[in-house]
């Protein structure tokens, strides 16, 4: 059986004293980490707040990226080895803001899952069709291609330790939900796609996410799909009652 996880993605929201103030009103709410995971994406300012605040509370901790050096003459970058060492649990990769805007690449995410993964985190790998794609009959093609890409070199056992988030970047800060049967559609592909490249354990033992203007009005109807396992949440993820309501769906 696989644990729910229910993660926030901040993106590029929240300074560290709201990260306190957030943690403060979820404090006591959340549900055990046996039940269903809750995670939280914080940008690099937050998580030494965030790290501290989690401790001794079912939440778990993420950084929104790293780089795939441990260390060096990278500036502006973070270390995963350095977030190992801070506490954190999972780095999310390959959003499509960051594929988008600054330009990643499969092989840059491949790099980072494995970093990630050499240093004890456990990656959040995300991946996700445009509407153009989507509207020409390629979003299963492009999933298999992106999943492939970010899942080159690594064993059967890091991949089951493993989350891919699928997040449509048409259903994502919109307001438009792929709707549950199209969000399952697709991860039933994502995890029939990891069965194809390693065996049907592996693909039974990783969780997959669905991500895209997730919200409590319709969390319980896709947490309902028999391949989704969580959600992976923006906007509905800052305010503490919104992510408690999130965390609790069932
Ligand atoms: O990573 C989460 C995300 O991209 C979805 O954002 O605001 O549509 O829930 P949102």
């Amino acid at each position: 059986m696989r644990t729910p996880i229910m993660a926030g993605n901040w993106k590029m929201n929240k300074n560290p004293e709201e990260t306190q103030a957030f943690l403060d009103g979820v404090k006591g709410k959340l549900p055990e980490a046996s039940k269903v995971e809750t995670v939280i994406a914080a940008p690099a300012i937050d998580l030494t707040t965030l790290v501290a605040g989690a401790q001794g509370t079912p939440l778990k901790t993420a950084a929104e990226n790293c780089y795939f050096e441990n260390e060096g003459a990278f500036t502006g970058e973070t270390s995963p080895k350095a977030l190992k060492e801070m506490g954190l649990d999972y780095v999310v990769i390959g959003h499509s803001e960051r594929r988008g805007y600054f330009h990643e690449t499969d092989e840059d995410i491949n790099k980072k899952a494995k970093a990630i993964l050499a240093n004890g985190l456990l990656p959040i790998i995300c991946c996700g069709e445009s509407l153009e794609q989507r509207e020409a009959g390629q979003t299963n093609d492009w999933i298999a291609y992106q999943v492939a890409g970010a899942l080159v070199g690594l064993s059967a056992d890091d991949v089951k330790k493993s989350v891919i988030a699928y997040e449509p970047i048409w259903a994502i800060g919109t307001g438009k939900t792929a709707s549950a049967d199209q969000a399952q559609a697709v991860v039933a592909h994502v995890r029939a796609t990891v069965k194809k490249l390693y065996d049907a354990e592996t693909a039974d033992a990783v969780r997959i996410l669905y991500g895209g203007s997730v919200k409590p009005a319709n969390v319980k109807e896709l947490m309902a799909k028999e391949d989704i396992d969580g959600g992976l949440v923006g906007g509905a993820s800052m305010d503490p009652e919104s992510f408690i309501a999130l965390a609790n769906y069932q």
